[in-house]
């Protein structure tokens, strides 16, 4: 009697399994042409050539894919998807000439936002992000990190991370909490009251809502110094670490959080010399967010190609936002990744997968399709990993599954 699995998905074109640990090179997606997968209680339990899978195990669901390419699930690891109003508004105005920094600083920008966020209920927010969440799923992607920070206020805030925590229950997706209190100082109150708020005993009520705490260290945000006090009483409080930094000017904020131990530092488009070896020695991955410059008109992208060099780990996300990149879509970051970063196919691939799962410090679990590892997967409309950056702006996704269950 053979043993049986759950389900399994064979006749690919090619099977990516993303080994773990794997140096980046030619075969550093782990490609099994023609391969098959078998899963077992929502994880992967052995992967190989369709003939040896199908001839090892029996299956209460076979799938055909039918030529298609095989994945893990993208793992977006870093946005903002809770939250009320839109502003193509602003994007008109940027078209005319307006800058991003301009629009912030005149009140509009995230403000606008966290206007529309702190009048909205809680039901309605939770409604429309698990809109956005269903978008997300139809373009491959299974795991979602999900910042606070259009509340700027206690209750707000509260609402933001609690919205988070009944989509992780309603949607199919896996959901990563990431409180952002420090994402903009609120219009209505003074400096040193918001950061005397941020550092305090509030942070560990927050803990119990949220993995990890964020900072946006930029000019018109949180300086290097108050950046580095918000992150320091949030390591004290249990938080992972995480930053948004070098979006637009370069203030060290990334090889601070490093020091600081940081799980990641995100955008660095601008970074300080030196930045990029305190990151690989302490392990900080960069997340790279090349939708951001795409959709603001910005000359510069984040040199991949660098981080990767110095020995950094690299992950793609789409930074999902009203404001700097209303995008969905993962494949498109893969796109971008290639030709804005400086990234091969097969690394922009592993970014977005692996590397994402690194970002959220959850590589031993998913962003891969080894044995033992989550089966997400995606049986995409494609037949060779080069052709998801090749047919950019197009959704490749034909099936998804979630810990072994179809959700598309
Ligand atoms: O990651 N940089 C700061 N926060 C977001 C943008 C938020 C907004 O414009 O609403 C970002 O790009
Ligand atoms: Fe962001």
């Amino acid at each position: 009697m053979k043993p049986e699995a759950d389900l399994i998905i064979h006749n690919s074109s090619q099977l990516l399994t993303i080994p773990p640990n794997s140096a980046f090179g030619i075969d550093s997606l782990g490609a099994i042409p023609g391969g098959a997968v078998a899963v077992k209680n929502g994880l992967v339990l052995e992967t190989g050539s369709s003939a040896g899978i199908l001839s090892r195990y029996c299956a209460r669901e076979t799938i055909d894919a039918g030529g298609r390419l095989l994945m893990p699930g993208f793992v977006d690891s870093h946005t903002h998807l809770i939250h009320g109003g839109d502003r193509t508004g602003e994007m008109v105005m940027r078209l005319k000439g307006a800058t991003y920094l301009e629009i912030l600083k005149t009140g509009g920008g995230i403000h606008s936002t966290v206007k529309a966020t702190r009048q909205a209920s809680q039901e309605d927010l939770t409604a429309r992000a698990l809109e956005r969440l269903n978008h997300m799923a139809d373009h491959g992607t299974t795991t979602v990190e999900i910042k606070s920070g259009y509340g700027l206020d206690t209750a707000a805030e509260r609402k933001i991370l609690k919205c988070a925590a009944s989509l992780n229950r309603s949607s199919a997706l896996e959901i990563v909490s990431t409180y952002l209190g420090a994402h903009s100082l609120p219009k209505d109150r003074h400096r040193e009251k918001v950061m005397k708020d941020l550092t305090g005993p509030s942070l560990r009520d927050f803990r119990l809502l949220s993995e990890y705490c964020d900072v946006f260290c930029e000019e018109g945000a949180f300086t290097l110094e108050e950046s580095r006090t918000i992150l320091t009483a949030a390591k004290a409080a249990g938080f992972g670490l995480k930053i948004h930094a070098g979006q637009f000017n370069a203030l060290g904020g990334a090889g601070m959080a490093a020091s600081l131990g940081a799980v990641s530092a995100d955008h660095l488009e601008e970074l300080v010399p030196g930045e990029a070896k305190l990151m690989a020695k302490h392990g900080t991955v960069a997340v790279l967010l090349p939708g951001v410059p795409f959709f603001l008109q910005g000359k510069k992208y984040a040199d991949g190609r660098r981080l990767i060099d110095a020995g950094v780990t690299v992950a793609l996300a789409t930074d999902y936002n009203p404001g700097s990149c209303p995008s969905y879509s993962m494949p498109f970051m893969i796109a971008l990744g290639v030709f804005q970063c400086g990234l091969t196919v097969s690394e922009a691939i592993r970014a977005a997968t692996l590397g994402g799962a690194s970002a959220i410090n959850r590589e031993d679990r998913i962003g891969s399709l080894m044995p033992g590892m989550q089966a997400d997967i995606l049986i995409l409309n494609l037949e060779k990993p080069a052709e998801i950056p090749y047919y950019f702006g197009t959704n490749p996704v034909h099936r998804v599954f979630k810990r072994g269950l179809k959700i598309l």
